[in-house]
């Protein structure tokens, strides 16, 4: 069976950076409430007409070419967001046409903070099942233009940056044990209020009753923080371990921790909880906030261009959990 192999890994953020000491200008919070609560610093968001699609585009390109890939090459694109450029049809298309493409196959997952792991486990998935050999995983979010950006909004805000990244995966066949080595996924849909934006809502009559003001808090994202803080600290250890057993490896064999950058504190928390070595896990988050479905593969893309893993036999663990609620864990073994 063949193995769902990296090839090549790109990422792009938006030139417009924000500081905490920036949003200081705009509502009432402190660049020491945001550092010590979240370990965010800055973050980039957009300054225009800037859609997902638009960064997926640009941290697609980088993959491609660090893949050796054209986009004709590809026979299947992944996107993960939650922030597609439009209601749809969905970003994946709208990346398939800027490639230049006009038949391959583009398949959205809306799965939020977890949306690139549950699209790796959907691309090895396609792979080993023999339905596509060249994949593009993209994960986009351009969150900027959907947050409350008054002090009531300031909870969420401060957290979300925007930005994307890609990943070329290929199904490779070699006897060496390689690739996508386990998969655990989970949602609990009972919890999807914990962290929604409720509107626009096709459930409505009409979708933005006119009587709703557009400034409502039900057109932003809400988040019962602390009930998420306490929810990741506990289930992600659990499917940490159920990843490692499905794999039949210990959590010494794996070289690096590349979780979700949702907080630095939720981080440090799962590696302390694990006893792991601080070099063992990595955080970005200080510069890029939480760019939700592009945050690991960002992490991914930088970890291995600082040489931190990439190199043949080194496993890598990508784990997550967020809104829907969504959790779970996946990991890889370099070729
Ligand atoms: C959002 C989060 C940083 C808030 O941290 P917290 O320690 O739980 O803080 P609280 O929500 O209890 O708020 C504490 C106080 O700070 C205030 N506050 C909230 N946001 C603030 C901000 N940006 N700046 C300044 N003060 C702020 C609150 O109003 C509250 O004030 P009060 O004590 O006067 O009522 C934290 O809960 C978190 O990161 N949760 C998980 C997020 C996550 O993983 N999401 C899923 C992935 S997207």
């Amino acid at each position: 069976m063949k193995k769902s192999i990296i090839k090549g890994t790109g990422m792009f953020v938006p030139p417009n950076l924000v500081t905490n000491h920036d949003l200081e200008k705009i509502m009432d919070t402190s660049d020491e409430w945001i550092k010590q609560r979240t370990g965010i610093e800055q973050r980039y968001w957009i300054d225009g007409v800037t859609g997902s699609s638009d960064l997926g585009f640009e941290a697609s390109k980088i993959a491609l070419e660090n893949a050796g890939w054209k986009p004709e090459d590809l026979d299947f694109i992944i996107f993960a967001t939650l922030s597609p450029d439009i209601m749809f049809p969905g970003s994946g298309c709208l990346l398939q046409a800027k490639l230049g493409l006009n038949k391959t196959p583009a398949l959205d997952i809306r799965q939020q903070c977890t949306g690139f792991l549950y699209g790796l486990a959907t691309a090895d998935a396609y792979i080993k099942s023999g339905l596509a050999h060249k994949i593009l995983l993209v994960g986009g979010e351009v969150h900027s233009s959907g947050l409350d950006k008054s002090t009531r909004g300031r909870d969420v805000t401060v957290i979300f940056g925007d930005g994307a990244a890609a990943v070329c995966i290929e199904g490779v066949e070699t006897k060496k044990e390689a690739g996508v080595l386990a998969s655990v996924l989970h949602a609990d849909g009972n919890l999807a209020g914990a962290l929604m934006t409720e509107l626009p809502a096709s459930r409505l009559p009409v979708r933005m009753p006119p009587e709703i003001p557009f400034d409502d808090v039900r057109y932003y994202p809400v988040m019962d923080g602390s009930a998420i803080f306490k929810k990741a600290v506990r289930m992600l250890p659990k499917v940490i371990n159920e990843s490692l057993e499905k794999a039949k490896i210990t959590l010494e064999q794996i070289d690096l921790i590349i979780p979700h950058q949702a907080n630095m504190r939720i981080n440090q928390a799962l590696g302390q909880f694990l006893k792991l070595d601080e070099t063992k896990i990595c955080h970005n988050i200080q510069k890029y906030g939480n760019t939700t479905a592009a945050s690991i593969p960002i992490a991914l893309h930088e970890a291995m261009e600082q040489g931190r893993i990439g190199k043949s036999g080194d496993i890598v663990l990508f784990t997550g959990l967020g809104a829907g609620l969504t959790w779970g864990s996946v990991i890889y073994k370099f070729l």
